[in-house]
């Protein structure tokens, strides 16, 4: 619809000009006035993008020197990460992956882009479709998990959310799927490592949450720092061009990463910036994220043929396709009447509720939970009041002034608290503050203890060896475990926390990720009894960092680990020889079982599933399979159930995973209230990409689970037959 009015620019257009649209530049936030050398580069045309500029009359003054000033009157668009919310700050993706609830997710989206567009802001480098399966890995936070189902699904919601179902629309952002690819496969969950990948797991696992967000109309993506056997993904072409452009049909454009064109120096890939250039261009990245690599090579690139001028048009077309779609060439002004209702009243709500829904209840030992709100309670532990921390990594632009913390949310409503910090901050290894909280403790009912990790530990080049509750937090709770008193554990934290030290020192254990906003309300809510906890687990949870990397969706191996031949390291006669030891795939210490699993969530009522049933025993490829299951409330408390389907391919041409999610639906219960619960899955469901790089389902017979998480579920089978 567009193209003609592209084409017609591009004819108009100078070299320079076309190379100015692949420059994204950065700013930084402390400089006190517009560089000059900025204004003289937007005036020439030279830059197509701006990110990270914050300051409103920068934003108008530099748009209107490039709609008024430069050459082709081409406007700019101005990005930034706007992850889980812009001022009114929403759980950190992993939590919001926790919700399992697309709505949710969209409506975050919706709302982050409503605050961000009043800043001039129409580009959101979200979301974030990393599969995560280590959590020492720091962006594990940023990311929708381990599952290429759930991430799909969250995927396309976040896209709806910023986009909406047209881009025209002034408080709707363009989008950014990244980091394309494979980023989260980083060996050791080390940031930025190296990652290996038979091309079957990169497109079963890594790759459908890029085709689900660009089938969603994802305006842009970004592509990851990190090399995938051997070739950086900002310099791959079979990445970029073969399958983002000609199998996925992508139609946007590719923005770099901050450096990652001229990060391919010091990968060993290219031998210069020139170079870089080179390899970026060939194989096909519109826009460069802050290095210049394109400023300063392409042209003499073209002229010595090594890149060609039709080449360089291909990224100009898709960058202007997004800026039309945009409705930038119409409209390019930052709309000074809209004032984004920042931290709205409505927005808060939201943002109350997805806290609520992501908030993951992983013990709770006689239903210690919930408390009444008359109980005396002492709170404690470095997160109960930590406005900055609880917003989690990537949130620029959440105020602490504005974040209701746990304390915050007691102090509105409740008299019944005694408050000691006891650590200063989570890595707080010093003990002057253990005394005050233990004498709390002693003059309370229940304690509180709100532990975790500050923001700064998860998140970009954040990675963790050791996942365990950092400083002197496991001290302070077994301190406090010898006052006799009930322990509540709140984690807050941008990754599963391993708590195998220390969890049969608590009571209960709620996993709030970094809640956000509203955090504070939410907990109060949920730990009173006003609300449940609503949040399974998007990742498998770790006994110890030395099982990880771990998932569910693992595969078989030769020798499937399992409970009869287990035997723990503590069991082990002291001389044994190797064949008693039960010869499969586990560790010694731990065995082969995470600490909880995925999809794994305790709720305040009961659930009792029974009598599932499949429409047939066998289908063929054009047919579909109902499974039936019916769920049971069986407590005197309405609640909600996320009723989990997962499949089996018991045997295929490669070995398929044990597990993997193919449907979940949230189900509404009242008290004593049973419903069934239908899905729906087809051969379409069972496709997999095999050795040959065929993606199709194979005949044979399939095992499914329906049930509350991945281990556990009532189970049936069924076969496919041509
Ligand atoms: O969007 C981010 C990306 O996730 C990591 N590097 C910097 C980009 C822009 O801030």
């Amino acid at each position: 619809m567009h193209e003609a009015k592209i084409q017609a620019l591009l004819q108009k257009m100078s070299l320079e000009a076309k190379i100015g649209q692949t420059n994204l530049r950065g700013m930084h936030s402390t400089e006190s006035e517009l560089p000059e050398k900025l204004i003289a580069s937007v005036k020439k045309g030279s830059v197509g993008a701006f990110l990270n500029i914050m300051n409103l009359d920068y934003v108008d003054e530099l748009q209107r020197i490039a709609v008024e000033e430069s050459p082709n009157g081409i406007p700019l668009i101005f990005g930034r990460d706007v992850i889980h919310g812009f001022k009114t700050i929403f759980p950190i993706p992993l939590g919001l992956a926790a919700t399992w609830n697309t709505q949710i997710v969209e409506k975050s989206s919706e709302i982050a882009a409503f605050e961000a567009t009043s800043f001039g802001i129409r580009w959101t480098f979200a979301p974030m479709l990393d599969i995560a399966r280590d959590s020492r890995w720091g962006r594990i936070a940023e990311s929708p998990g381990e599952d290429p189902y759930l991430a799909s699904v969250l995927g396309a919601a976040y896209i709806k959310g910023f986009q909406g179902d047209n881009l025209t629309d002034p408080y709707r952002m363009a989008a950014s799927a990244k980091h394309y690819i494979a980023y989260g496969a980083a060996i050791g969950g080390r940031d930025y490592n190296t990652v290996n990948l038979s091309e079957p797991l990169l497109r079963n696992v890594y790759l459908p949450p890029f085709k689900a967000a660009i089938d969603a109309g994802s305006a842009t993506v970004m592509s990851a720092f990190n090399e995938i056997n051997g070739i950086p993904a900002t310099g791959n072409e079979f990445l970029l061009k073969d399958v983002l452009r000609g199998e996925l049909q992508f139609d946007g454009f590719v923005v770099s990463d901050w450096d990652s064109v001229t990060e391919m120096i010091a990968h060993g890939f290219a031998s210069d910036e020139k170079h870089s250039a080179e390899l970026a261009a060939k194989a096909g990245l519109d826009m460069e994220m802050n290095s210049e690599a394109y400023e300063h090579y392409l042209k003499e690139l073209i002229k010595e043929g090594k890149v060609s001028i039709e080449e360089l048009d291909e990224f100009v077309r898709n960058i202007l396709r997004i800026k039309f779609r945009l409705g930038l060439f119409e409209n390019p002004y930052r709309n000074k009447e809209h004032t984004g209702n920042l931290y709205a009243e409505s927005h808060l709500k939201e943002a109350k509720k997805a806290a609520i829904e992501s908030t993951v209840l992983l013990k709770n030992k006689d239903s210690i939970l919930p408390i009444s709100e008359k109980t005396n309670v002492a709170i404690i532990g470095p997160l109960a009041n930590a406005p900055h921390e609880q917003l989690g990594t990537w949130a620029f632009d959440g105020e602490k002034e504005h974040t209701n913390t746990p304390l915050d949310a007691y102090k509105k409503v409740n008299t019944n608290f005694l408050f000691a910090k006891g650590l200063d901050y989570s890595r707080d290894k010093t003990k002057k503050g253990f005394q005050e909280a233990i004498d709390i403790a002693k003059k309370s009912d229940v304690i509180l203890f709100f532990g975790g990790e500050e923001a700064i530990l998860s998140g970009e080049a954040h990675s963790r060896a050791n996942i365990d509750l950092p400083g002197a937090q496991e001290e302070l709770l077994n301190e406090l475990a010898k006052t006799g008193k009930p322990i509540v554990l709140i984690i807050m934290a941008g990754r599963p926390i391993t708590i195998t030290n220390i969890i049969d020192k608590t009571d209960a254990v709620l996993m709030a990720w970094h809640p956000g906003t509203m955090g504070g309300e939410a907990l109060y809510e949920i730990i009173n009894g006003i609300k449940s906890p609503e949040g399974r687990l998007p990742v498998s949870w770790p006994k110890t960092a030395g099982q990880l990397p771990y998932f569910y969706n693992h595969k078989n191996t030769g020798r499937p680990a399992d409970s009869i031949n287990y035997i723990p390291m503590d069991k082990i006669p002291i001389a044994a020889w190797q064949s008693s030891l039960g010869n499969d795939s586990h560790y010694l210490d731990v065995g082969f079982t995470p600490h909880f699993p995925f999809g794994y969530g305790l709720s305040y009522t009961t659930f009792k599933y029974e009598n599932v049933s499949i429409s047939k025993d066998v289908i063929n490829f054009n047919e579909d399979l109902e499974i039936k299951v019916s769920v049971t409330n069986s407590v005197k408390k309405d609640g909600k159930e996320i009723v989990q389907l997962y499949v089996q391919d018991i045997v295929g041409s490669i070995t398929r995973p044990v597990k993997e999610l193919k449907r979940f639906k949230h189900v509404f219960l009242k008290s004593g209230e049973t419903k069934e619960v239908t899905f729906k899955i087809s051969s379409k469901d069972l496709e997999f990409v095999n050795h040959k790089i065929i993606k199709d389902a194979e005949e044979g017979t399939f095992n499914l689970w329906v049930g509350p998480n991945v281990a556990q579920g009532l189970k049936a089978s069924f076969t496919l037959k041509k």
